[in-house]
């Protein structure tokens, strides 16, 4: 039998463009893998929905993409979807699942006036997983945390070439600037918000912003390295696709942009 290995390939997974933070920061570790983008336009944005709406659907996707797919690794680069899916999806699944949540152990080990800030969606502020996160690694902070369900679609749209308004955004994140101490470190706890960051830099001119990109990238590479020699991967670089579950102007727009990440190929998928 002609016994020919194929080259891994990485699912990511978000409900917008803001997985291509995390897309990116694997891409750049390991250029030579088959790479899936895969992105639930349709329910866009989940951080105003319902948790068991979102696992329901994140399960969909995933299981309708394993149809016409093999996977070797999926990343939930989505903090509004880890941090209620993972338990579910690892049950389901067989291959292994990374999921990106608020970077709350590095901000505050980096932390200085030990005042750190948590912004992410609502969703993902409200979870009992980010309560943990922070009892278990940001004890000896104070933890300030903002959701806002505005800031994912401000990153959208700068992704489709509109500028950010920044008087907008100062508004937005007000909670912040009126406090008697001002977070020196903020986590950037959706995969949309790396986007914005300059933006962000901005209004917090001193405060360092972290997110989890490169850390998923670190873990994706480790898990990938025990069962293939990634110095040997040479995937083709125009076979890299990506999947929308509603194709609209909007998508037709982005498929330009997309280029630029090398996902070259576009479909829909039907949920
Ligand atoms: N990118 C997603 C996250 O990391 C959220 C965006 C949304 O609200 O769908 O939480």
């Amino acid at each position: 039998m002609n016994n020919v290995r194929q080259s891994p390939s990485v699912l990511i997974f978000d409900s917008g463009i803001g997985g291509l933070s995390v897309y990116d920061e694997i891409y750049k570790k390991m250029p030579n893998l088959h790479y899936l983008y895969a992105f639930d336009n349709e329910m866009f944005p989940y951080g105003d929905k319902c948790a068991e709406v979102i696992i329901d659907r994140v399960t969909s996707v995933i299981e309708t993409i394993t149809k016409s797919y093999s996977i070797s690794l999926a990343v939930i680069a989505c903090n509004t979807a880890s941090t209620i899916c993972l338990p579910s999806l690892r049950s389901k699944f067989a291959f292994p699942i990374v999921g990106v949540v608020p970077a709350i152990k590095p901000a505050s080990q980096i932390s200085r006036n030990k005042c750190i800030g948590l912004l992410a969606t609502k969703a993902t502020i409200q979870r009992a997983y980010t309560t943990h996160l922070i009892q278990e690694f940001a004890k000896d902070c104070t933890v300030n945390l903002l959701g806002l369900s505005e800031l994912a679609l401000i990153a959208e749209s700068k992704l489709q070439g509109n500028a950010v308004d920044i008087l907008q955004l100062k508004k937005l994140l007000q909670p912040w600037l009126s406090l008697p101490t001002i977070p020196d470190t903020i986590v950037l706890g959706c995969t949309h918000y790396p986007f914005i960051k300059d933006e962000l830099q901005k209004i917090f001119p001193h405060t360092t912003f972290i997110d989890s990109g490169n850390a998923i990238a670190s873990r994706v590479y480790n898990l990938l390295n025990e069962q293939y020699d990634l110095s040997k991967e040479k995937a083709s670089l125009t076979n890299n696709i990506v999947l929308s579950t509603i194709y609209n102007q909007y998508v037709e727009k982005l498929i330009s942009k997309f280029e630029n990440y090398n996902l070259n190929k576009y479909q829909t998928i039907k949920i």
